[in-house]
């Protein structure tokens, strides 16, 4: 039995992930995507091709669905909030409205009286040239960055002076961070005080993109508990339904910061598909359709390795132990910085 059609509002490697989770527990989705090559209609029951403001295309989509979540922020407010006036949307969009603006994100979490960088926001050149304090640091913009998009390193006073930006975006300035490592928490809400939280995950990021990831994070008991309380309390004050993710940079005098908020399911869990008896995209598709919660737990330890651009093309025709747990994301095409598919490795 069918118990309810999940519409999932993107069409890249974590709404293939999400479909193939759902369909496991006898979920249907139906995929919306601006691109006609979308790999995830390759794993959903259904796929709506459109422009995120096309209204027919919407209806259309909507009409198919009883409920709808998405696989990334950066979809326009408005969309979430129209389609939300039909069939629920989860998690809700006015989450997204803070979190897609980098700005918004880090004084809300200022307010939860957590520590981040320093940041300042950017309107105009005369207010980019008088933030000297901020050198050491990098340059981000304040909506639609992922991957390190968007992002401009800031070493000295000097590339302060000659960097020109296009003042048409908004941007925020932060502080660099002289890194230890970082980690990254991914909590799935179900409703109130009620969770199912990972272990912190290690990452190693390369040119601002995640390489690989890995659990147990070699982390303090201190930073372990701290980052998963915060977690929580983030997801809690969010009211958030659904997969959350927290970023962390770790400093070298093991200082915690929140780094962003991803309110979706997020590339540093995909290792979670292998590693636990219910994976991130499982849990997600459970809380958004009130499915029972049920008690997650780890069954190995594991590491992830992003396979990047090219990485794909050594990975398509190698063999695998049985520990060893290759993913395709059926790109069509190779880019350099594409995420193209991971490799996840359990230590048994
Ligand atoms: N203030 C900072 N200090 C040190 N490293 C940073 C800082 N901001 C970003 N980075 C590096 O760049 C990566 C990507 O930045 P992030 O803000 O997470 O943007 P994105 O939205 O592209 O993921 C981080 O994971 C980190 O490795
Ligand atoms: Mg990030």
């Amino acid at each position: 039995m069918v118990k309810c059609t999940l519409g999932i509002i993107g069409g890249g490697q974590l709404g293939s992930m999400l479909a193939s989770a759902a369909k496991k527990i006898n979920i249907e989705t139906v995929i919306f995507s601006d691109d006609q090559n979308a790999p995830a209609q390759k794993f959903s029951d259904n796929f709506v091709f459109g422009k995120y403001n096309d209204e027919d295309k919407i209806n259309e989509f909507v009409e198919k669905v009883d409920m709808v979540t998405f696989e990334f922020e950066n979809i326009p407010f408005e969309t979430l909030n129209k389609i939300n006036e039909v069939k629920k949307v989860l998690p809700k969009p006015s989450i997204n409205k803070i979190i897609q603006h980098r700005l918004y994100e880090k004084d809300f979490i200022n307010k939860c009286n957590f520590r981040t960088t320093l940041y300042d926001s950017i309107k105009n050149d005369k207010e980019l040239k008088s933030k000297t304090n901020f050198v050491p640091g990098i340059i981000k913009t304040s909506t639609f960055g992922y991957d390190g998009k968007g992002q401009y390193k800031i070493n000295s006073m000097k590339e302060l002076e000659e960097i020109n930006l296009d003042y048409n975006k908004e941007y925020i300035i932060e502080k660099f961070i002289n890194l230890k490592k970082e980690i990254s928490v991914i909590v799935t809400r179900f409703g109130n005080q009620k969770y199912e939280i990972y272990e912190p995950i290690e990452n190693v990021h390369d040119d601002q993109i995640l390489k690989n990831s890995k659990i147990p994070a070699e982390i303090s008991d201190e930073i372990l508990k701290k980052s998963k309380n915060w977690a929580k309390h983030i997801a809690e004050e969010l009211d958030f339904i659904g997969t959350l993710c927290v970023e962390y940079f770790v400093d070298k005098k093991d200082n915690l910061f929140v780094n962003e908020i991803a309110p979706r399911v997020h590339n540093s869990g995909h290792l979670t598909i292998n590693s636990h008896n219910i994976s991130q995209f499982e849990n997600h598709i459970r809380a958004v359709c009130g499915l029972k919660r049920k008690e997650t737990k780890k069954l190995f330890d594991a590491k992830m390795i992003n396979l990047i651009g090219n990485d794909i093309l050594i990975y398509k025709d190698k063999k695998f132990s049985d520990n060893e747990f290759f993913f395709d994301y059926l790109k069509k095409e190779i880019k350099p910085k594409r995420k193209m598919g991971h490799l996840t490795i359990l230590k048994k």
